[in-house]
């Protein structure tokens, strides 16, 4: 027989049970290890190795980043890779910037693909902040807070989003905030308590926003957790395998790193200065000023 990573683990989990363990509990790369076998079981692919995504515990990766292509000046950016062609298609009205979103916001809120799903909640959740920015950061999906308020990441998640774009030296309004799935994963009895979106949802809501990117031109993406990730790039992966280098969307760079809220449940500081390495990556890419304080930002201490 052979040993799939769900075999192995369905294993180890039986191997607890037998000792009499009742709760688990999920690093965050041990999350994004289960989706990644997750997406590619579904896709029919074979899985990767238990053991190919790098420790959390290991120093991080600092590969060469890779040279970002850049269309040439004046043409319109092919909008999905020809692999990743959506079936569903938009075609955006002439107008504004804003004209544009307020487009997209409109065709959101009854976007036939994510609601015939009937695994997604009803109030829409768009995006926040300037549009006119440079830096655009793209997260998984509205929680409780977020819908209550109709506003990406406004929860614990986005205090910490808050105090990361302090650090850089930026604030909500000076960047564009919005997430892959625009309406909050449904749970049967569901109260406070949030899910991921699944595969199913993430691409019923993928042309929402990349026609967002696709009107705001940033220079500068940052996928916040794995589903943005994985999501945005069709890359398979776990957030420690994607970090560490810049990835290509058509000619915007995207720099992947943690959800905040992975920093909410891992007080250690090698896993703060692993995002804050994340995110001084982007500001030398983007030309922003960094400071010797800002340099030495969640250091161990010797
Ligand atoms: N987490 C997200 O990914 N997005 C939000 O808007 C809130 C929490």
């Amino acid at each position: 027989m052979t040993s799939t990573p769900n075999s192995l683990f369905r294993h180890y989990l039986d191997s607890l049970i037998q000792r009499g363990t009742t709760r688990a509990s999920l690093t965050e790369e041990a999350r994004d290890v289960l989706r990644t076998w997750y997406l590619t079981a579904k896709k029919g692919g074979r899985a990767h190795s238990p053991s190919s995504p790098s420790s959390p515990s290991s120093p991080s990766p600092r590969p060469e980043p890779e040279p970002v292509k850049t269309p040439p000046p004046g043409t319109a950016p092919e909008l999905f890779p020809e692999e990743r062609k959506p079936s569903s298609s938009i075609t955006l009205p002439e107008g504004t910037m804003e004209d544009k979103l307020q487009y997209l916001r409109d065709l959101a809120q009854n976007w036939k693909p994510a609601r015939d799903l009937n695994s997604l909640r009803d109030t829409m959740v768009f995006a926040t902040g300037n549009p006119h920015t440079q830096l655009m950061l793209i997260g998984e999906a509205p929680g409780y807070y977020e819908e209550v308020q109709r506003e990406p990441f406004v929860g614990r998640a986005g205090e910490k989003l808050n105090q990361i774009l302090k650090a850089m030296g930026l604030s909500r309004d000076m960047v564009y905030i919005s997430n892959i799935v625009k309406f909050r994963p449904a749970l049967p009895n569901q109260r406070t308590n949030n899910r991921a979106p699944t595969p199913e949802e993430i691409e019923a809501c993928l042309p929402i926003i990349m026609h967002e990117i696709q009107v705001i031109q940033p220079k500068m993406i940052i996928a916040l957790g794995g589903t943005a990730a994985v999501g945005l790039l069709g890359e398979q992966g776990s957030v420690s395998s994607m970090r560490g280098r810049f990835h290509d969307l058509n000619g915007i760079p995207v720099r992947v790193t943690y959800h905040p809220s992975y920093l909410l449940r891992s007080d250690n500081p090698r896993e703060k200065r692993k995002v804050w390495e994340d995110m001084l990556a982007v500001m030398e890419r983007m030309g922003m000023p960094v400071s010797e304080k800002q340099r030495g930002y969640f250091l161990p201490r010797e």
